[in-house]
């Protein structure tokens, strides 16, 4: 198949850019079809032999698929700029150069090590607080954790979380849920202690709504990303005993572990770029002002990357997967988020004679995008 994809990739090259074709798959695709979200992989793995850039019809952007690419695509701000997150945050994470590096480094303080420490502390207490023999592992033990170590590290107090989690169950009923959530983020963000000491830090650098928008960006980047990861790695360990097994009597794995599952399932599957000129690509040339998806899970499995790229390898050697992203908007939070995964499955693992789902893996609710694909319940017993 690679060679096929080089072949293909090099007599595009010769013909030229504008002769591109997009290949069947890539004319009829609809990421977000049920029965495609529920395992795109295999279509990843279409669509990536036919060639690294493609345009997709039925979503109006085009897709990077292979890990090389996907990289110097990131790594490249200028050309492929954030500025579709601007709903998110445009304050930081939809920011270009050169002014995001300032609002970076400003942030940059919360994530010292010495307050890690701190964090992971918080989600080791909180892991040991809600864990129970007979758990349902998304709602009952990754989400809880997750947003209380973004409440400690933002400076929300347990009636702001509480009302962020109403916010959110309200927000599932309308037909904008992130535009409401994002509504009730910006009114309560002035009672995060954060608020105040960004204020103060920033030196005149940042107002009152940029400050409203960094801490919505903190609050939405955390929580759910983490929460995903926490699950997937949970429901790996349920379903297989001896990785299970193998994991527990030797913690060293589990950060090999916990790597593996990032790179298998990584909480964001696109990562949305706007090309800011005509640039080529793999051979293909991306138009001005399109809308570019950087496909990080195809990425992930590449096979001219990973070897057995489906598989998860405890003893794969280290090389980098893509899902905290890569470039100037490289994920703040991953030395946080690693930390976290880990105490939380430390503390899963100490508890657990026998892990196992309560449910068959294939009566299991899972939320299923073009953009993500992740258990909603998870029922496990110890
Ligand atoms: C496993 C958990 C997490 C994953 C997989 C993840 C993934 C990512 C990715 C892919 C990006 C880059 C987006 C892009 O370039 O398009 C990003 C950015 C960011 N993440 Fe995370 N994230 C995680 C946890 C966290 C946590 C716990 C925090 C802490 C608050 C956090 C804070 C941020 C921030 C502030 C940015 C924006 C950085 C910038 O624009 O310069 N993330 N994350």
């Amino acid at each position: 198949m690679k060679v096929l994809s080089r072949i293909v990739s090099a007599a595009r090259r010769r013909l030229g850019a504008t002769h591109f074709v997009a290949p069947p798959d890539a004319q009829t695709i609809d990421l977000d079809k049920a029965a495609v979200a529920a395992n795109p992989f295999p279509h990843y793995d279409r669509l990536r032999a036919a060639g690294s850039v493609q345009f997709l019809p039925r979503h109006g952007f085009w897709i990077i698929l292979e890990h090389d690419d996907a990289r110097r695509a990131l790594g490249d701000a200028e050309t492929f700029s954030n500025a579709p997150y601007a709903g998110v945050d445009a304050v930081l994470l939809a920011a270009d150069p050169p002014g995001q590096a300032a609002i970076r480094r400003l942030l940059s303080r919360r994530f010292a090590s010495s307050n890690l420490g701190r964090l992971e502390e918080r989600a080791r207490d909180i892991a040991r607080a809600v864990l129970r023999p007979e758990i349902d592992a998304v709602g009952g033990y990754a989400a809880p954790i997750s947003r209380a170590v973004a409440a400690e590290l933002i400076g929300f107090d347990a009636a702001a979380v509480a009302e962020i989690s109403e916010g959110s169950v309200r927000a599932l009923a309308t037909s904008e849920p992130l535009a409401e959530l994002i509504a009730v983020l910006d009114r309560i963000a002035p009672r995060a202690s954060i608020f105040a000491e960004l204020g103060d830090d920033a030196g005149g650098l940042v107002g009152d709504a940029e400050i409203r928008s960094l801490v919505r960006l903190l609050w939405l980047a955390a929580t759910t990303t983490t929460e995903r990861v926490i699950a997937h790695a949970i429901l790996r360990l349920a379903d297989d005993p001896d990785l299970t097994a193998r994991i527990g009597s030797n913690r060293v794995l589990l950060g090999p572990f916990i790597e593996e599952v990032m790179r298998l399932h990584p909480p964001e599957h696109l990562l949305p770029r706007l090309a800011t000129r005509s640039v080529e690509t793999a051979g293909v040339t991306i138009p001005a002002n399109a809308l570019v998806q950087i496909c990080v899970a195809a990425a992930n499995r590449d096979p001219a990357h990973f070897d057995r790229p489906h598989d998860l390898l405890l003893d794969r050697p280290q090389k980098r997967h893509l899902a905290f992203g890569s470039g100037i908007h490289h994920c703040l939070g991953a030395p946080l988020s690693r930390r976290v995964v880990a105490a939380s499955l430390d503390i899963l693992l100490d508890a657990a004679g026998d892990l196992r789902l309560r449910a068959p893996a294939q009566t299991l609710p899972f939320f299923k995008t073009a953009s993500a694909l992740s258990p909603t319940e998870l029922p496990i017993a110890l």
